[in-house]
């Protein structure tokens, strides 16, 4: 693999355990990190432009709630009617201000903004799409009940939300298998042994994952009458619900 300032090796190296977070030093090699560690990436953007133009309502509004750098919200952006809003929300100062910078060198005609802000706090209205694209995992579960219902009531008939986890298994044998063959997938993209388990650890506690059957019912639980699976590759689901 080519190294450069942005290839992500921020685990490569012996470190003193620390819990992750989405600081500035992972800002900047965020781009190289999600695309290697998170299988069926690449696949998602390609969903978003089917979504947006397929659900993107004229006059709506359409949300990326944990936008971080922006490489969804541009997605979105790029293949909405001109007449929608993108609202692109994450509590990162790091990833905002970079996200900012993406958005600018943009000139798709869907106006937009980028909040600073705790997607439990985002006003979610008239809204036609919303992604949560592997952030939801990273709330609080006590909370992820009330942010899927708030995305809900916040949503126009027709309007569809994007879910895509790191998810866990109830069979430990299953759990096992999926998370080798996603430790695979990581050593396969270039990976050390050591920077898988560094990563790992950093993770715990941090990027807490829910089951399948969990994540139904909430949507559900929100008021989503449809949902189905768009993606699934080892231990990483997207789901769209609909209203
Ligand atoms: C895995 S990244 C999301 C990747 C991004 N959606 C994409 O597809 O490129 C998770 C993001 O959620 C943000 N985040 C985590 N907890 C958050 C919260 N409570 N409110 C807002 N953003 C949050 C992090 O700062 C990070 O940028």
């Amino acid at each position: 693999m080519s190294n450069n300032k942005h290839t992500d090796t921020l685990f490569a190296a012996p470190l003193e355990p620390a819990p992750f977070e989405f600081n500035a030093q992972v800002a900047d090699v965020f781009d190289n990190m999600i695309q290697r560690s998170v299988p069926g990436y690449a696949f998602l953007l390609e969903v978003i432009s089917v979504l947006a133009q397929r659900y993107g309502q004229a006059d709506s509004q359409c949300y990326d709630l944990g936008c971080s750098l922006g490489t969804t919200t541009l997605r979105l952006r790029q293949n909405l009617p001109a007449s929608c809003h993108v609202i692109g929300v994450d509590n990162s100062a790091a990833m905002v201000g970079r996200c900012q910078h993406n958005m600018a060198r943009d000139n798709s005609q869907a106006s937009y903004e980028i909040c600073q802000q705790d997607i439990q706090d985002a006003k979610i209205q008239n809204a036609s799409i919303v992604i949560l694209n592997f952030t939801l995992q990273f709330i609080e579960d006590q909370q992820r009940q009330s942010i899927l219902s708030n995305i809900y009531d916040g949503m126009k008939p027709g309007g569809v939300l994007l879910l895509a986890e790191k998810i866990c298994f109830n069979s430990p044998q299953q759990q096992a298998l999926q998370t080798d063959l996603y430790h695979d997938f990581k050593r396969c993209q270039g990976y050390s042994d050591l920077e898988v388990a560094q990563k790992r650890a950093a993770l715990e506690n941090v990027l807490v994952p829910n089951t399948l059957q969990q994540h139904y019912q909430r949507l559900e639980q929100a008021g989503f009458k449809q949902i189905e699976v768009c993606m699934q590759c080892f231990n990483f689901c997207a789901l769209l619900a609909f209203k």
